[in-house]
C-alpha cells in the first residue's frame, strides 16, 4: 500500500482566535507522515458563502461545532480513509458528494475545509516536500505582496468606524522580508500619531489593527498616510493604502450609512465619496466597496479602478465560481479575495483563483477574522502564486504565524525566492473600460 494513503482521520472541537469553537482534523498517513488543520471563520460574513455548521444549542452560545465534529468522524472519515492523500482533488469531490448540498451545509462546509486542508498537508508531509511545493506547477517560490491591517472598524472593532479596514501595502519594497518591515513602520508610526491625539494603541481588533479613538472613517486614512510618513516612508511611492469597506456590514437595503458620521448615502454618493478619498489619499485597492448584490451599484464601481486602482470582491464573489464569472462577465472589479472557508474545498478554491487569474484579474489569498494558529494558507499563496495576501495585523500570533512561514518560505529559499511587489496589483485585464458616474455602461 502506498504510503501517501489515509489510514486514520480524527476531528475535535478546537477555538479560532476570537475565543469561537472551529472545527480541528488530524489525518495520519500509512507511511506515517500527519496533517493537521483548524479551520478559520469570519465575522463580517456574506450569505453566499458555503454554509458552517453550528450547534445552536446553549453550548457556547449557539456557536458549538460539535454536529460538525460529529460528521467529520462519523461521515466524511469512513469514505476519506483508504484514498490517496496526494489525490486532494478526488477527496473534496467524495467529500462534496456525500454532503449533496451546493453550500456544503448538511455535513457542514467547516468539516469538509477541515479534512480537505489536513489531507493537503498530510499529502505533502507524505512526500516530504514544503506545502508551497506540492502545490505549485514546480517553479520558484513566488513571495506574495502583503496587504497589512493597520487600523480596523466594522464588525471587527465594535464598529468604532464604518469601514472595516485601513491596510498598508508596501508597494516600493524589494522583498517579502523589507514588505514586512515597512508595514511594521507604517503601523509604528501610525500608533505614536494615534497615542499623541489621545487615542489608546494597546486596543486592538480581531485582526491586531488599531481600533480606538478615531472620530471618522477619513481620519483614519488620514492617520495611515501621515503613519507611513512619520516612521520615514513616501506614502503611495514606498507604502500606499488599501481599503476593504466590507459594505454589507453598512448597507441598510437602499442606502450605506455612515453612522459614525451621521450620514447616508446611495450607493453613486457614496461611490463619489470614495473617489474624493482616492483623490486625497495614496489608496491603490479597494474592496467590498457596495453590498454583496447590489450588481447594478457595482457596475458604476468602475470609476474607482481609474489610474490603475484595484477593486477587490470579498462577499461579492464569496470565493465561488458562479459569482466570480458573472462578474467578469459585468466588468464589475479587477481583483478577488480567495478564502478557502468560504469556497469549502481547498480545490474549489483553487478553482477560483485560477479563472481569475485567466481573465487577469489580481488574486488575494486571504484569511478570515477568527483564525487559527495554523500556516497553510501561507503556503497556498506562494504555492498558488497569487501574488497577493491579506492576513491582518502585524501583532497576535494567529496573524504572524502565516507571516512567519512567508518569512521562512523566503529566507530558506535564497536567491531562488521571487517577490511578486507591486506587479501583482497590476494583473488587470488589458483595455479594461473606464467610467463616469454618469455614463451608462
Ligand atoms: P471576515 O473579514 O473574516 O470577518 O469576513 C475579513 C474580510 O472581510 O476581508
Ligand atoms: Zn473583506
Amino acid at each position: 500500500m502506498r504510503g501517501t494513503r489515509v489510514a486514520g482521520v480524527f476531528a475535535w472541537e478546537a477555538f479560532d482566535s476570537r475565543g469561537r469553537p472551529t472545527v480541528g482534523c488530524r489525518v495520519r498517513l500509512a507511511g506515517g507522515a500527519q496533517g493537521r488543520a483548524i479551520v478559520p471563520s469570519g465575522a463580517s460574513t456574506g450569505s453566499h458563502e458555503a454554509v458552517e455548521l453550528r450547534d445552536r444549542d446553549d453550548r457556547f452560545g449557539g456557536f458549538g461545532v460539535s454536529n460538525a465534529v460529529r460528521n467529520l468522524n462519523d461521515v466524511l472519515a469512513p469514505a476519506v480513509v483508504g484514498m490517496d492523500a496526494v489525490d486532494r482533488a478526488g477527496v473534496d469531490a467524495v467529500m462534496e458528494e456525500l454532503d449533496g448540498t451546493a453550500g456544503l451545509g448538511r455535513l457542514g462546509a467547516n468539516s469538509v475545509l477541515a479534512l480537505s486542508v489536513a489531507v493537503t498537508v498530510a499529502g505533502a508531509n507524505g512526500l516530504g516536500r514544503p506545502l508551497w511545493q506540492v502545490l505549485d506547477s514546480g517553479e520558484e517560490p513566488l513571495l506574495p505582496l502583503p496587504m497589512v491591517n493597520v487600523v480596523s472598524g466594522g464588525a471587527h472593532a465594535g464598529r468604532a468606524l464604518d469601514i472595516q479596514d485601513v491596510l498598508a501595502v508596501p508597494v516600493g519594497a524589494g522583498s517579502f522580508a523589507q514588505s514586512m518591515e515597512w508595514a511594521w513602520r507604517a503601523r509604528a508610526g501610525s500608533a505614536e500619531l494615534l497615542d499623541a491625539a489621545g487615542g489608546n494603541s494597546a486596543l486592538v481588533a480581531d485582526e491586531g489593527g488599531l481600533a480606538g479613538g478615531l472620530a471618522t472613517n477619513e481620519a483614519a486614512l488620514a492617520l495611515v498616510t501621515e503613519g507611513i510618513s512619520r516612521a520615514g516612508l513616501v506614502p503611495g511611492e514606498q507604502v500606499a493604502l488599501a481599503i476593504d469597506v466590507a459594505a454589507n456590514q453598512i448597507f441598510d437595503g437602499t442606502t450605506y450609512q455612515l453612522r459614525s458620521e451621521g450620514r447616508a448615502l446611495p450607493s453613486d454618493g457614496w461611490l463619489l465619496e470614495l473617489a474624493g478619498w482616492c483623490e486625497r489619499y495614496p489608496v491603490v485597492s479597494l474592496e467590498d466597496v457596495l453590498a454583496e448584490d447590489d450588481w447594478a451599484g457595482w457596475r458604476d464601481a468602475g470609476i474607482l479602478m481609474d489610474g490603475g486602482r484595484q477593486l477587490v470582491g470579498d462577499d461579492l464573489f464569496a470565493t465561488q465560481l458562479d459569482r466570480l464569472r458573472r462578474g467578469i462577465a459585468d466588468d464589475v472589479a479587477n481583483a478577488v479575495l480567495v478564502k478557502p472557508n468560504q469556497a469549502g474545498t481547498i480545490t474549489r478554491a483553487e478553482d477560483v483563483l485560477r479563472a481569475a487569474q485567466g481573465a487577469g484579474y489580481a488574486t488575494i489569498v486571504s484569511a478570515r477574522s477568527g483564525d487559527t494558529e495554523d500556516s497553510w494558507l501561507a503556503d497556498l499563496a506562494v504555492g498558488w502564486r497569487a501574488g497577493q495576501i491579506k492576513v491582518g495585523s502585524t501583532t497576535r500570533s494567529e496573524r504572524t504565524a502565516k507571516w512567519n512561514r512567508l518569512l521562512e518560505i523566503e529566507a530558506t529559499a535564497g536567491s531562488r525566492a521571487q517577490f511578486a511587489g507591486s506587479d501583482a496589483l497590476t494583473n488587470r485585464r488589458p483595455g479594461l473600460p473606464t467610467r463616469r458616474l454618469d455614463q451608462t455602461p
